[in-house]
């Protein structure tokens, strides 16, 4: 029987509160992973292993736990004797994490993100299902890349994004849709590829990059919305006159519906661009991307959301 890996980093799924029952008044990230599947009678059978990477609320997320995750998700997923890992995490920067994962490591192995919307000491946990069903999806021998796995759905890392602030099924795959979805410990298909991309075994060099860097290259992100004028993009810009490292790398502006952008707004984001900012069109709709348009001098974000284009340009720059 091959051997998963079990991450802890956190998260609701690890939250506990003194109230039993209380949805929200919790503190995320304070039950170690191994106590919560011990409370999952079907893993005791199972060959796993487990290790405690941090306890986090993932709103706090940053670039030094990344780091340490992508160098213990390369080094588990080099050993022949393991044929996937699952990752606890918190749903609120979960999409991050996983989009991250995915473009440094290129797993040519299962690597399952999985969470949970109601802490351990809920009157009904969701999270004790997710991290069987996450174990079950870890375990398909035909599987390569990072998914998310909550709610009995299963997620590609490029479209998963957090849909609901409170319901149990809280995410979704947008038009993209799931992979699968997770049935009494079967994983049912819906598509005959469960590959990502053509993904090479091991560390890319973009792994190297990430883990010799201190920082991501700083990326912003800018709302574009009725009543703007550009001040905060003129501010920061002002700002670098003074002190150059105010100057952001890049910035993301969330858009309103196919890429439209205040013209004020746009005014402040062309002045970032001929200041050697790069400037990338996402859309702040939930659903849809913004249509590649090669006329327009403001680059489109090809499908991805504001805070996955912030790490692909990021990634990008931190490559160049
Ligand atoms: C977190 O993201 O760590 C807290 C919220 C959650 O997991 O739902």
């Amino acid at each position: 029987m091959q051997r998963r890996v079990i991450l802890g980093t956190g998260g609701t799924i690890a939250g506990r509160s003194d109230r039993q029952g209380d949805n929200v008044g919790y503190v995320a990230g304070e039950v170690r992973v191994e106590d919560l599947m011990a409370r999952i009678p079907a893993l005791s059978d199972m060959s796993l292993e487990v290790e405690q990477v941090d306890q986090i609320d993932s709103k706090d997320m940053h670039f030094g736990l990344w780091k340490r995750l992508a160098e213990r998700v390369a080094h588990h997923l080099a050993r022949e004797d393991v044929a996937g890992l699952v990752i606890t995490h918190g749903t609120d920067t979960l999409e991050e994490t996983a989009y991250f994962l995915e473009k440094v490591l290129r797993p040519n192995k299962p690597v399952v993100l999985t969470c949970a919307m109601r802490p351990s000491t809920a009157l009904v946990p969701d999270g004790p299902q997710n991290l069987l069903d996450a174990v079950n999806v870890a375990g398909c021998v035909d599987l390569s890349g990072v998914v998310v796995v909550c709610a009995g759905m299963v997620h590609r890392a490029e479209h998963v994004v957090k849909v609901h602030s409170y319901r149990v099924d809280a995410f979704d795959s947008g038009d993209a849709g799931p992979v699968a979805c997770v049935e009494e410990g079967e994983v049912r298909w819906f598509h005959s590829s469960r590959r990502g991309s053509a993904y090479a075994a091991g560390g890319t060099a973009l792994l190297e990059q990430v883990l010799s860097a201190d920082a991501l290259p700083r990326v912003d992100i800018v709302t574009s919305h009725a009543d703007t004028d550009g001040g905060l993009v003129r501010a920061l810009l002002a700002a670098s006159a003074v002190d150059a490292a105010h100057l952001p790398r890049g910035l993301v502006v969330a858009a309103t519906g196919n890429g439209t952008v205040h013209r004020d707004l746009e005014a402040a984001l062309r002045e970032a661009q001929l200041r050697g900012v790069r400037v990338i069109r996402s859309t702040r709709c939930a659903r849809g991307r913004v249509i590649p348009d090669a006329k327009n001098p403001l680059r489109d974000s090809a499908g991805l959301s504001p805070v996955k284009a912030r790490l692909a340009l990021a990634l990008d720059l931190l490559s160049e």
